[in-house]
């Protein structure tokens, strides 16, 4: 493959006349510059991007950062991150970090050094949160609220308020004995999640019953079996997310138990699988393609130096399916 020493040599140029005539950089004379695109033409030359990125100080490319990719949550704002990237000529490079503070620092490092255009990333560490702040690209947060992460933006949906829509569907539909298969509280939306649960079980005197849960589906399956053990007579389970929904299914269908007449269940998420699933479950839905969208945007204006909310959070709402029956 041609190198740009090649188009050098035909062309009777050094090597950073060419690069100045594929960048753009500064004036190169006619006569030169007319014989660097021939001898480009001619080699079939292709410029390393890599390489005019660094040269150009942009790559066009958004780092995004995700705990698990496994998680549909994430692919799908992962999804719609690229396809706002991608209509403005950026391009996304996908990490998964499992949840592991070491790999996010690394990928944050690796993203700085390729001349990213910013990064999206959603973590709940702190320690990042540090690295985030004296991070010099533009950072936005998703899904989560990091303390000390400095100037970056944040996007996330109103956690607070689908706890209290979840607990209050369920009494809706005339649930007694409700458990909270609690999302973990050193996460952000987990806490937020249960203060809003919190808040109505104190406002009508409501008994909490909580078993906290991971946000996967093993993690599910786990605590849906403790469930099954501690409270038999449950009769409304709220799911921290819709995959330890799927999880709570499976344990208390296998146990017997009817979904809804004898048990209602509730997630949070609206992922896709929550319709796809049969039966099709009642949840919370969160805009993630909306947080998406709104990620790239807010780095895009930042790299036109235009202005951009810092702090986003974006509105939830109930979505009522097969899961749940209200009282007639
Ligand atoms: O499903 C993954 C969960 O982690 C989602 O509920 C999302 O809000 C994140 O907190």
């Amino acid at each position: 493959m041609a190198s740009i020493r090649d188009v050098a040599r035909i062309a009777g140029v050094s090597p950073s006349t060419v690069s100045r005539v594929m960048n753009g950089t500064a004036n190169v004379e006619e006569d030169k510059r007319q014989k660097v695109l021939a001898a480009i033409q001619e080699t079939g030359f292709k410029p390393n991007e890599l390489a005019r990125a660094l040269f150009k100080q942009s790559s066009k490319i958004i780092g995004v950062i995700v705990p698990n990719i496994e998680n549909p949550f994430f692919n799908e704002l992962a999804k719609a991150v690229e396809e706002e990237a991608y209509i403005n000529g950026y391009k996304i490079l996908l990490c998964n970090s499992n949840n592991n503070t070491e790999k996010e620092l690394m990928n944050i490092q690796m993203l700085n050094q390729m001349k990213a255009d910013g990064i999206i990333i959603l973590t709940y560490s702190d320690k990042t949160g540090q690295a985030i702040a004296s991070c010099q690209l533009p950072v936005v947060v998703v899904d989560r609220q990091l303390t000390g992460s400095g100037q970056s933006a944040y996007v996330e949906s109103d956690h607070y308020k689908g706890g209290k829509l979840a607990i209050l569907h369920l009494l809706d539909c005339g649930c007694k004995n409700i458990v909270f298969l609690r999302g973990p509280l050193e996460v952000s939306s987990g806490q937020q999640r249960y203060q809003g649960y919190h808040e109505i079980c104190n406002k009508y005197g409501i008994r909490e019953q909580c078993i906290d849960c991971l946000y996967d589906y093993e993690d599910g399956l786990r605590a849906a079996r403790e469930l099954v053990e501690k409270y038999h007579h449950v009769d409304g389970v709220i799911a921290s997310n819709d995959m330890i929904a799927i999880a709570t299914y499976k344990i208390l269908t296998r146990e017997g138990y009817r979904i809804p007449d004898d048990v209602q269940m509730i997630g949070f998420d609206n992922i896709r699988f929550s319709w796809l699933f049969t039966p099709e479950l009642t949840t919370v839905n969160q805009p993630i393609k909306k947080m998406g969208t709104l990620a790239v945007q807010i780095i895009l204006n930042y790299a036109k130096g235009l202005p951009f909310q810092q702090e986003n959070i974006l509105d939830v709402s109930l979505v009522e399916r097969q899961t749940t029956r209200r009282k007639e």
